[in-house]
């Protein structure tokens, strides 16, 4: 069970409003770059592909062939249908693919919905072939400084009330060690987001779609929402970035 259920409505609001614009990506396309060394024609599963941001930015990046699997039939239905994305129904613990058929797998914000993620590691391990690395864009505990992380600047209750009951970089690498699949690079990737009144225009859609705006308690979101409020009113228009960690295990 992911922690949200991910519903129409639910990726509606994802499609609206989670997907980060391509052109504030320009790092993690360097980052994965580096550590998946892409060439034409590689198969990469897109392991819970939401609304398909990732395989459609890495297939225009990258030429290669995504394989998005994803669990909800409403997230699934929004995945672009085009030439190199195949969207394929399953989960992380039972991927539609044979074994040894992908050169590298994407997981991006989905680690903390995956319940059993020593079984997630032993299917994605089972996937790859030999030496393929598994690259994961996710938000861990205690490694997320608040000051330079949006928009828990407006809602600092995040880092306790949600992020810190995400599974760690540890636990983590211990789920896919027991795989063998080890640690290769941890490291921090910058990507820019809107500005502040157009982040206030969708405040309320982005609530609706994301798991960490939804741990929230009504006082902590409203309380948040005015300091937004007289950010905007006081004409801070500077473009937020987010940091989130890149966790590459091969
Ligand atoms: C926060 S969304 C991220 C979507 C996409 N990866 C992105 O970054 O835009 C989390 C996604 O993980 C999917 N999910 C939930 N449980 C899963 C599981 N056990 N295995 C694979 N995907 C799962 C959800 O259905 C949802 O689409």
């Amino acid at each position: 069970m992911a922690r949200i259920s991910y519903d129409d409505q639910t990726a509606a609001a994802f499609k609206a409003v989670r997907e980060v614009p391509r052109d504030g990506l320009g790092h993690w396309r360097d980052a994965v770059s580096r550590h998946l060394s892409p060439s034409p024609g590689m198969a990469v599963a897109d392991i819970g592909a939401g609304t398909g941001a990732y395989a459609a930015a890495f297939t225009d990046w990258f030429d290669v062939d995504i394989l998005a699997v994803e669990p909800s039939a409403a997230m699934r239905a929004r995945i672009p249908r085009r030439p190199g994305i195949r969207v394929l129904e399953g989960d992380a613990t039972a991927l539609p693919l044979p074994d040894g058929s992908a050169d590298g797998a994407w997981l991006s914000l989905v680690i903390h919905h995956v319940p059993d993620l020593a079984a997630a590691a032993r299917e994605i391990r089972r996937v790859l072939r030999p030496g393929a690395p598994v690259l994961l864009r996710q938000g861990f505990p205690g490694r997320v400084d608040t000051t330079r992380t949006f928009p828990w600047e407006f809602f600092p209750e995040i880092a306790q009330r949600v992020t810190d009951t995400y599974p760690s970089v540890e636990h983590v690498c211990q789920a896919f060690a027991t795989a063998g699949l080890r640690r290769d690079a941890l490291e921090p990737v910058p990507e820019t987001l809107t500005n502040l009144a157009d982040f206030l225009a969708q405040l309320d859609t982005f609530r609706r779609a994301d798991t960490n705006m939804r741990g929230l308690t009504e006082e902590e979101f409203l309380r948040g929402k005015e300091k937004l409020r007289l950010a905007v009113r006081d004409g801070d228009d500077t473009p937020r970035t987010n940091w989130l960690d890149l966790l590459v295990l091969r």
